[in-house]
This record gives C-alpha cells, sequence and structure tokens, in this order.
C-alpha cells in the first residue's frame, strides 16, 4: 500500500515565526541528492512532520517561499564540490509558521572514501544575524521573481549578492559566520 504523500502546496502560509531553543540542534542527512535519511528529534517537532513524513524526500519539502533560489545555487555548488556550507535558511513548518536556522552542511563518506551523502546540523541564529540577511534575500527574490527564467533567476540573484559582498569586502561565508558570532 502506498503512503499518502505529504506536500507544501496545500499549505496556508502563516506570517509567525517559531523560534527554535538555544541549546537545539536540527540534524538531518541526506543522499546525494538531498533526499533525507535521516531526520532527529528537533526537526520531526520544529517542522511539524513525522519520521514517516520525512525520510526518503527531497529535503524541499521544507522549503519556504521567502527563501531565494540563489541561497539554494550556493548550497549545492559548495556540497557537491565537497565544501563545508554555512548559511541562514528559512524552513516551513506544516502548520504555515516558520523557523529560521543557521545552517552548516559537510559531506559524507563512505568506508572507500567515497561522497556518499550530506549531513546537516543547525542551530538557533542570532536575531541580529537574520535582522541583516532578511532584506538582502527579499531583494535577492524580488530580482528573481522578474527573471524570464529559473536560470537566470537564479544567476541575476546571485550577482546582486557578489555585488553586496563586494562592496562590504567579505566573502560570503566570512559574512554568514561573523553574523553567527555578532560581529
Ligand atoms: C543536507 C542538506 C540539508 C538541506 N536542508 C535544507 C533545509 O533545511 N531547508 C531547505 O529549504 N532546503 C534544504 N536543503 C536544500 C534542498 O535540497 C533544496 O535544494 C532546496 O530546498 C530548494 O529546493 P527546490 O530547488 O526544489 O526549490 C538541504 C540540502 C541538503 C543536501
Amino acid at each position: 500500500m502506498s503512503k499518502k504523500k505529504y506536500s507544501t502546496s496545500a499549505i496556508s502560509l502563516i506570517d509567525e515565526e517559531v523560534c527554535m531553543a538555544d541549546e537545539e540542534f536540527i540534524v538531518s542527512k541526506t543522499d546525494l541528492r538531498g533526499y533525507i535519511t535521516y531526520a532527529n528529534r528537533t526537526f520531526m517537532e520544529m517542522a511539524l512532520l513525522s519520521e514517516d513524513q520525512l525520510l526518503n524526500v527531497n529535503h524541499n519539502i521544507i522549503r519556504h517561499p521567502d527563501m531565494p533560489k540563489g541561497v539554494f545555487k550556493l548550497v549545492w555548488m559548495a556540497i557537491k564540490k565537497e565544501k563545508e556550507f554555512f548559511g541562514y535558511v528559512k524552513n516551513l513548518r506544516s502548520d504555515g509558521r516558520y523557523y529560521w536556522v543557521f545552517a552548516n552542511i559537510t559531506p559524507e563518506y563512505d568506508e572507500s572514501g567515497k561522497l556518499s551523502g550530506y549531513l546537516s546540523v543547525r542551530r538557533k541564529p542570532p536575531v541580529s544575524a537574520i535582522e541583516a540577511i532578511e532584506p538582502i534575500y527579499q531583494q535577492m527574490l524580488q530580482i528573481e521573481k522578474s527573471a524570464i527564467s529559473d536560470k537566470v533567476a537564479e544567476d541575476k540573484s546571485i550577482e546582486f549578492l557578489q555585488q553586496q559582498l563586494e562592496s562590504l569586502k567579505v566573502e560570503y561565508q566570512d559574512l554568514v559566520i561573523s553574523l553567527f558570532n555578532g560581529k
């Protein structure tokens, strides 16, 4: 018997944040395509989804429409090259509310040393970091909405992000980490 698939398209968005507790970590693992192979209890509690709803589905199951495509392009560009990624992500709960995380994604290897999947650990981000990042994401999203195709949307919004970083004279990963450290 096939299980009924959960879909985010039916969710009515609620503009209300749910904050992670200071001491909590959301942990998930995926295969090479981003399909979830492990979810810890905090993940299930924050996303309001069961293990059954999370396992073997694409991690975009918790994608919030306020997240620019460009950010996920940066995620995949980094992790496919087996580089670690740090970033801020707004995620969707099944009740329509959202939660922000400071995410770290790292590659995982099998016994023969071959890349086998990815591990992500997230914690509560400082309010000041979200206040700095959210307006940038909103501008990226606007750029994406006016683009003629998904490909152009990603490229244009990353271009905008690069311009912001150049004017601040900082690399993306350095900015993200310094915001977490409150600098
Ligand atoms: C280990 C790992 C963790 C991820 N965590 C999230 C996450 O918390 N939220 C999210 O929206 N996407 C996450 N992604 C990215 C998704 O795979 C996907 O690229 C993103 O949701 C955009 O999906 P879309 O291109 O289908 O719109 C993660 C990917 C990996 C490999």
